[in-house]
């Protein structure tokens, strides 16, 4: 059967690099990673991710379903969100979830009352907005006092007062998380200082916690994919070694989405018309941000690559653009070799927050998902060919 493009590429064998690498570089025991299933909530890429024996982040009912489905156990699974339902939560607390991130007093009493409903005891944990900085693309940035999410370090105190009066709630922990494409070691080391100022206040007040939460945010290479397609972990996981102040028995969770699952998607897309413009050459392309929305959405760059041209035409420079009726439908300009109708384009390093962020706008179809340890990319274009367009 053909294959229908624009469809998603996913390199299995640099996932499980990307995996290997991230557990290696884990450098205590008491460290314990989640995988932010909101980066990418495909089957296959959660079953590869859960052999590493990594937990799960979940922000809804149906991602805790999801990850239970996929094989992560509940004791393994944390919820975030700043508006949980109360379907969600239920759905947290029924299936005795490792920990609720709560991110207001609001929010604890509703909690409270499910919790009594189910029978059971919840553990929570307190979203802290830390308000540190992360230096990074403004619409990705949770953790300042601006943005809506977390309790406000000022009210802790009186979140920690309510807490003690509902019976079936334990709190378990503290959760942060500043941002996400963070590159820069500093924005972590000024949360770690924050963590540790907070966590002295929360002992003077006889607590001993048992999980610190310090979220995701880990960044990775958007420019040069190729040169650097695993990221860091270890230098990542150093600065919280280095400079949290944890103490015996308790533990240190990461939230880890884009720096797990970015690189090893692409999105592949055939070359529908090259149109001369009146400034710019435009390659107008079969995905658009119905497939891959982050351009549209943050300005974010992501490397393209004619895989199917001749080289030996020579260059010329492209704005490559959707199909969408949207002017922000653009992918990037760019020098490329001279591209033609029927061409295949790669988009790199959309395996986070790419295929989870498709709509189905103007009524388009989904985009299917292929993977490398099936066929590789050539042999999937090589079947494109028969499609109607070839
Ligand atoms: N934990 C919480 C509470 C989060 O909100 C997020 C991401 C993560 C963990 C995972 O962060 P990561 O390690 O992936 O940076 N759609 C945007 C990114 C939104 C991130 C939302 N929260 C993008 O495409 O850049």
């Amino acid at each position: 059967m053909a294959i229908q493009t624009p469809f998603y590429y996913y390199d299995i064998e640099l996932l499980e690099a990307t995996l290997q690498s991230l557990t290696d570089a884990v450098p205590s025991s008491n460290f314990k990673v989640h995988y932010a299933i909101k980066a990418n909530a495909e089957d296959r890429i959660l079953k590869t991710i859960r052999k590493y024996g990594l937990g799960a982040d979940c922000v809804s009912g149906n991602e805790i379903t999801k990850a239970l489905s996929c094989g992560f156990e509940a004791n393994e699974i944390v919820l975030a969100g700043v508006g949980k339902s109360d379907a969600e939560l239920h759905t947290a607390i029924s299936n005795g979830i490792h920990s609720i991130n709560c991110e207001s007093i609001e929010e604890l009493v509703v909690i409270n009352e499910i919790a009594e409903q189910n029978n059971r005891v919840a553990n929570i944990s307190f979203r802290i907005n830390p308000n540190v900085d992360a230096k990074t693309h403004h619409k990705i940035t949770t953790g300042l006092s601006e943005n809506k999410f977390g309790i406000p370090i000022s009210e802790v105190s009186r979140a920690i007062a309510e807490i003690r009066k509902m019976p079936f709630l334990s709190l378990s922990g503290i959760h942060f998380h500043i941002g996400s494409q963070i590159l820069s070691m500093d924005p972590f080391i000024k949360l770690c200082n924050q963590v540790n100022t907070l966590l002295d206040e929360i002992e003077a007040e006889g607590i001993n916690l048992e999980h610190i939460n310090v979220g995701g945010g880990l960044g990775i290479d958007y420019l040069t994919p190729d040169e650097n397609p695993i990221p860091d972990f270890e230098k990542y996981f150093a600065v919280f070694h280095e400079h949290l102040n944890v103490r015996e028995n308790q533990t240190v969770h990461f939230e880890l989405g884009r720096s797990v699952v970015a690189q090893c998607g692409s999105l592949i897309s055939k070359v529908l018309y090259v149109k001369k413009g009146a400034t710019k050459n435009f390659a107008i392309i079969d995905a658009g941000m119905t497939e891959l929305i982050r351009p549209a959405l943050y300005d974010s760059y992501h490397e393209i690559e004619n895989i199917t041209a001749d080289a030996a035409l020579g260059q010329d420079n492209y704005s490559v653009v959707g199909p969408i009726c949207e002017s922000s439908d653009v992918f990037g300009e760019l020098e490329m070799p001279i591209t033609k109708r029927g061409d295949i384009l790669q988009i790199k390093s959309a395996g986070a927050y790419g295929q989870v962020l498709s709509s189905n706008y103007n009524l388009r179809d989904s985009a299917l998902a292929y993977y490398s340890d099936e066929n590789d990319l050539k042999s999937y274009i090589g079947q494109t060919k028969e499609s109607a367009l070839a």
